[in-house]
């Protein structure tokens, strides 16, 4: 079942069942274990994000006093992004509708309370691509608005499990998460400890950044 939020904007509700939620968060605690996870700062002002984040892939992105970027190392071990997921890699295969295989897999670990203000993903330089969003731990408030900042906003809750494709004509939409609601993970207590408190939420983001060879459609 999936839900047409906007055009290009597709939910799959429960796209990863309990069994692939664990596996899969298995295989993050595995990256995390390899390559830890790091607090990104704002470009410019340095002033820490409240969000924790990993990465994997040939490239994965980081943010700090000199700006946005990918690359092909951790910004403090300088070691190489382990490989993405298999559970994600095979969710992109089946959601994406891309010829190519993703480059970065960005992991957000979202402590209780925390938030992400609204912003575009266009670091990328491809945006026929989607961005593939998968949930894991507790629920977030998702708030998703327009091309432009300043245009009206609505909001959906992504539980564990749940894919979302951000494509097509919502590729460069305005997204953020307003809120965590913990208490129900299937995640936190058991299967990261030490890397996300109880509550906590983790949420993977597949992205293609640069132009598949066979990806033009004209
Ligand atoms: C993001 O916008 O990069 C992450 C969205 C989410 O955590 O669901
Ligand atoms: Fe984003």
């Amino acid at each position: 079942m999936s839900v047409a939020l906007a055009p290009g904007l597709i939910h799959h509700p429960g796209y990863l069942d309990g069994p692939a939620c664990r596996r899969l968060a298995a295989e993050v605690a595995a990256v995390l274990a390899a390559s830890p996870p790091f607090t990104p700062r704002m470009p410019r002002s340095d002033k820490p994000f409240s969000v924790r984040m990993g990465g994997a892939g040939p490239v994965s992105w980081v943010s700090d006093k000199q700006g946005y970027r990918y690359q092909p190392h951790h910004p403090e071990t300088g070691e190489p992004w382990p490989p993405i997921p298999p559970t994600a890699l095979a969710a992109w295969e089946a959601l994406a509708a891309y010829p190519a295989p993703p480059e970065a897999c960005l992991i957000n670990l979202y402590a209780p309370g925390t938030r992400m203000g609204l912003h575009q993903d266009r670091d990328e330089e491809d945006f026929d691509a989607p961005v593939l969003s998968l949930s894991l731990g507790s629920p977030a408030l998702f708030r998703y608005g327009g091309l432009a900042r300043s245009d009206p906003t609505r909001s959906v809750r992504l539980m564990p499990g749940d894919a979302l494709v951000i494509g097509g004509p919502s590729r460069l939409i305005h997204h953020g998460i307003d809120r965590i609601y913990g208490g129900q993970d299937l995640l936190a207590d058991d299967i990261l400890p030490g890397l996300l408190p109880l509550g906590g939420r983790c949420n993977l983001t597949l992205r293609r950044v640069t132009k598949a060879a066979n990806s033009d459609a004209d």
